[in-house]
């Protein structure tokens, strides 16, 4: 499976929901997340994100988001349309430590 990791915080582009052929992201209140059950592993959202945080989880240290990917996957909604990112979503990109200051 693939999986969200932390630059997806508070930069949201949404641009991997437009490219998933089964309709796999579930939307929180900052980032997206994938259902590792439901992805079939194609790779096209990967190159899309302009924030470069959709990952295989075939990369090393990835445990712990794929974990946060599938415990919220479950209670998330689903998410099949972009919307308009958040304004500020540049200014977001890189910063470290999302998770810990601005999950939700
Ligand atoms: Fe969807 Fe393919 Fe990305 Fe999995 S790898 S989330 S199936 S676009
Ligand atoms: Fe997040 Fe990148 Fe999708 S920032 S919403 S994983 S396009």
């Amino acid at each position: 499976t693939y999986v969200v990791t932390d630059n997806c915080i508070r930069c949201k582009y949404m641009d991997c929901v437009e490219v998933c052929p089964v309709d796999c992201f579930y939307e929180g209140e900052n980032m997206l997340v994938i259902h590792p059950d439901e992805c079939i592993d194609c790779g096209v959202c990967e190159p899309e994100c302009p924030a470069e945080a959709i990952k295989p989880d075939t990369e090393p240290a990835l445990e712990n988001w794929l974990k946060l990917n599938a415990d919220f996957a479950k209670v998330w909604p689903n998410i099949t349309q972009k919307r308009e990112p958040p304004a500020d979503a540049k200014e977001f990109d890189g910063v470290p430590g999302k998770l810990e200051k601005y999950f939700s």
